[in-house]
């Protein structure tokens, strides 16, 4: 199986360093540490999803972690993603701490939350966390064009994956093109605007038409344009819906359509207004 290809069952990719990485995640942004979480992860597990996208900064690893124990889903089978947090200083001993707090012995991805401080100075940490054995894979999180391209300058293990926020309306194809340019794999992180995009027009004509949710019919443009999604709830059947995303497809008008949301102008940033 050859980097960038999508697997027979359709549900995951390889990644530039050859491992499998699960097209579709929870994320767990805003879920908070305990109950709450635990119930989420536990959800989305039932609901077949293999693969959770949380961050040191969400303060949620232990619960992520303990959902994960007690599912009796072998670890193998799940693809965990934590993020370092770039206010602290040394991305290999915040990786072990990661591990501590998640009870687990590696993550399947360790990223670079956000260029905090610039986009290369803790490169070598995080591959120094993989060769350490922390991290089965390394990659970067809301990263530009310019960025990526300054990370790669300086890597001997160069960046696997590029998350960012992408949707049909922030559609930054230029990103994505420099991304797939260099191999690098684009996670889709607030696929549905944080919410925002659910009650646009056009995704709920489109999703009528289809007997389908507006939920569904973003997550699947994510998955038609090859990315990688990680859609977050907090709710029951809101996680199962999400996930019932690979027994349909978007016409090329639709897609078309959706492709016309984008209001970044097809940019090569991660984001207009950054945080940090
Ligand atoms: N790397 C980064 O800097 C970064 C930044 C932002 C996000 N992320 C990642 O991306 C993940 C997703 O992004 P996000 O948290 O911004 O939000 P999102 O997935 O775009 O949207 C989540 C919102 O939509 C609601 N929702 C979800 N499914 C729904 C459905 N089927 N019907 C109606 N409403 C639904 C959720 O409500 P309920 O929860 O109440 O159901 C929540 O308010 C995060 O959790 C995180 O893992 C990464």
């Amino acid at each position: 199986m050859t980097s960038g290809s999508v697997t027979a069952d359709g549900r995951s990719r390889v990644l530039a360093d050859g491992n499998e990485i699960p097209l579709l995640a929870l994320g767990v942004w805003q879920v908070p540490d305990g109950r709450e979480c635990e119930d989420a992860v536990r959800w989305a597990l039932e609901a077949g999803y293999r693969h959770v996208d949380t961050a040191q900064a969400y303060g949620n690893e232990p619960s992520v972690g303990r959902a994960l124990r007690d599912s009796g889903v072998p670890r193998e089978d799940i693809f965990i993603t934590t993020k370092f947090h770039p206010g602290r200083s040394d991305p290999e001993a915040e990786a072990q701490r990661s591990l501590q707090r998640l009870g687990v012995e590696s993550v399947d991805l360790y990223i670079i939350h956000w260029p905090q401080g610039g986009p290369t100075w803790a490169w070598d940490g995080m591959q120094r966390a993989h060769e350490r054995g922390y991290a089965r894979s390394i990659g970067i999180s809301n990263f530009s064009a310019a960025e990526v391209e300054s990370v790669f300058a300086v890597a001997d293990m160069p960046p696997v994956v590029n998350q960012v926020q992408f949707s049909p309306f922030e559609f930054r194809r230029g990103l994505l093109a420099e991304c797939e340019r260099r191999g690098v794999a684009l996670e889709a992180y607030s696929p549905l605007g944080t919410g925002r995009h659910l009650d646009d027009r056009e995704v709920a004509r489109i999703a009528e038409r289809l007997g389908r949710t507006p939920a569904q019919v973003l997550i699947r443009w994510s998955l038609q344009r090859g990315l990688i999604v990680l859609p977050k709830s907090a709710h029951r059947e809101r996680i199962e819906q999400n996930a019932q995303v690979f027994d349909f497809q978007l016409s090329d008008e639709d897609m078309a359509a959706l492709d016309g949301l984008d209001q970044t102008g097809g940019t090569d940033s991660a984001l207009e207004r950054p945080w940090w």
